[in-house]
This record gives structure tokens, C-alpha cells and sequence, in this order.
């Protein structure tokens, strides 16, 4: 086993993932950056240059740049299940192992994801914007009155853990549940009783609720843009906690504003973080969250844990318990 001792890691956030960054201390010399924001571009290329081992955050962007400059690196674990901020392809051809955090986030997301279906259908995060700009004056319920959700049909565009918890607790609210995805899944058709759509287009004009549950690629990048708004029903609602790149922002501001769909709940943007001036912060049926949807404090310090039993495994030479390239090895 590799002289664990002589190991370098570097880690984006210290803040982040107090936790996980102790125990790797124990067994490695951890370097970690101290500020709330990402490091400079420049110091994020020497850390790399200097590291056996990294832990990043999605803002961190691993590209051939960084990757060329950096023959001593092995593994890049990132603190997220999401992975479009890492070339995965220029890390397995410059050997170097990433990982992810897959299996320990999907329960809060799913939590998160009806949190934000309740709010916007049933106007909770609307109301109490207008109690806090002295606006309820009156009992009046009429300027408040939302969609059920229970009973609706929640359309999920991408069916892997997430999407699947998702399907569970919208079981609960006795919903019919109907997806696309690119891959069929019997077994979750078969257990939980949802239908598949073929076409993603099916999906759209039959759904209330749409919510996203794909990774950001090239494949899905404006998977939702005007045509696909344009599918939707009047009173149909967006729900987006992957990655706002997903959604054509400038369609979305047109789609809610002219009542094509009834709103939208969004923990991701396009850009991140959304300028203040946003045309969407305008409009008083979207509800934004700052992407916080794998946010709960258990589930972080999960996450924290895995990003360092994936760097512990890949510098020791034993198993990576989320490693997506394990090719990688025949690069090194
Ligand atoms: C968060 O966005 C993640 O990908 O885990």
C-alpha cells in the first residue's frame, strides 16, 4: 500500500466539510482554502499542480487545462452528485479517478423538490413575501388561492435515485406519476407504479407538475427551452433542482409571464447565482431557492464523508466506494 503519510489532498472549501476534512488528516497532509468563495483560478491550477488528491465543489472547474498541468494528481472527489464542472473524459485519459456522492442526497432532494411544489402551487413563499412587505391587510384568502397537489400528475424527466424518491413520497399525495427518461425502468414501473412516456412531448402536455431529475450534459442542456414550455398546460408548473442550464431562462421569463404555464419553483439558475436584477426575481409565481437542495445539515457531512473515503481508496490503492472512471487505472 502507498505511503499514505506523503499525500497531498487540497480541498476547495474548508467551511463546507469540517468533519470529513479531520479524518482525513489523519491519515493525509490536507491542504484546504479558508474563504466562503471558491479559489482564484490561479491558485485552484497550483493546488493541483501541487496535490496527489483533491476535493471540489461544483464550482470548481476541472478541465484538460488544469488536468495538463497536473501529472501528480490521482483523484478529484467531487462534493456532489452532479459532475458537468469536471471533464470526466480529459481526467480517465490523464489517469486521474473522480468521484462523486451518489446515494446519500437523494432522500433530502426529493424532500426539497416537494417543498418547492407545495410553495409555488400553493403560493407559501408568495404569501409570506407579501405579509413581509406589509401587504396582508385584510382576511382574504381569493389572491392566495393555489393548485392541489395532491390528486395531480407530476411528470419527472429523468427516473435515477432522485427522481425515484421523488416518486415515493408523491405516492403520498396520491399522484399519478408519469416519466421520460432515457433509459426505461421496469422495475421502478413495476414497484411504484409509474408510467413511462416515450416521448419526452407526452410527458409535457400531460403533466402539472414537471420536474427535473437529469444530470447536466450535452444532451440535456435546454432540454426544457420555448417549444417545450409551449407543450405545457396554462396551469402547469416547472420545478427544476438539477442544474439551470437545463432550462432556457429567457423562454421561462416569457413562458410565466404570459401565462403559458401557471409558474415556476427553481433551486438552480442560469447563471449562479441569479444577478439581483433577474427579470425572473420579477415575477411574484417563481419561487427561487440559492441550490440548496441537498442542503440538510446530516446529508452534507454524508456527502463530506464520501468525498473522503473516495480520496482515502483512490491514494491507498483500495476501492473507491463512487469512483465513475474506474478506466482511468489504465492511464496511469
Ligand atoms: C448538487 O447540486 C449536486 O449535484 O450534488
Amino acid at each position: 500500500m502507498p505511503e499514505l503519510s506523503t499525500k497531498r489532498v487540497f480541498v476547495t472549501r474548508e467551511h463546507i466539510i469540517p468533519e470529513a476534512i479531520a479524518s482525513l488528516r489523519q491519515s493525509v497532509d490536507v491542504e484546504v482554502w479558508s474563504e466562503r468563495s471558491a479559489p482564484p483560478r490561479d491558485v485552484f491550477l497550483r493546488k493541483a499542480r501541487e496535490s496527489d488528491g483533491m476535493i471540489t465543489e461544483i464550482t470548481d472547474l476541472v478541465d484538460k487545462e488544469l488536468l495538463d498541468q497536473a501529472p501528480r494528481l490521482k483523484v478529484v472527489a467531487n462534493r456532489a452528485v452532479g459532475m458537468d464542472n469536471i471533464d470526466i473524459g480529459e481526467a480517465t485519459a490523464h489517469g486521474v479517478f473522480v468521484s462523486n456522492t451518489p446515494g446519500v442526497l437523494h432522500e433530502s432532494c426529493a424532500d426539497f423538490t416537494f417543498g418547492l411544489m407545495l410553495s409555488v402551487a400553493r403560493n407559501i413563499t408568495y404569501g409570506d413575501r407579501r405579509i413581509r412587505e406589509g401587504e396582508w391587510k385584510v382576511f382574504d384568502q381569493i389572491p392566495y388561492l393555489g393548485t392541489d397537489v395532491h390528486g395531480a400528475t407530476l411528470g419527472i424527466i429523468g427516473m435515477g435515485l432522485i427522481g425515484t424518491a421523488v416518486v415515493r413520497r408523491a405516492q403520498a399525495f396520491d399522484m399519478k406519476v408519469i416519466y421520460f427518461s432515457r433509459n426505461r425502468k421496469p422495475e421502478v414501473e413495476k414497484q411504484l407504479g409509474v408510467e413511462w412516456r416515450p416521448d419526452m412531448d407526452d410527458l409535457l402536455a400531460e403533466s402539472d407538475f414537471v420536474s427535473l431529475h437529469v444530470p447536466l450534459t450535452a444532451e440535456t442542456q435546454r432540454i426544457i427551452g420555448k417549444r417545450e414550455l409551449e407543450l405545457m398546460q396554462p396551469h402547469s408548473f416547472l420545478i427544476n433542482t438539477t442544474r439551470g442550464p437545463t432550462v432556457d431562462p429567457g423562454a421561462l421569463y416569457e413562458a410565466v409571464k404570459t401565462g403559458q404555464i401557471a409558474g415556476a419553483a427553481l433551486d438552480v439558475t442560469d447563471p449562479e447565482p441569479i444577478p439581483f436584477d433577474d427579470p425572473l426575481l420579477s415575477l411574484p409565481n417563481v419561487v427561487i431557492s440559492p441550490h440548496i437542495a441537498s442542503a440538510s445539515s446530516s446529508t452534507v457531512r454524508k456527502m463530506g464523508e464520501l468525498t473522503a473515503q473516495n480520496v482515502i481508496g483512490a491514494l491507498s490503492g483500495t476501492a473507491m466506494p463512487s469512483c465513475v472512471n474506474p478506466e482511468a487505472a489504465a492511464n496511469r
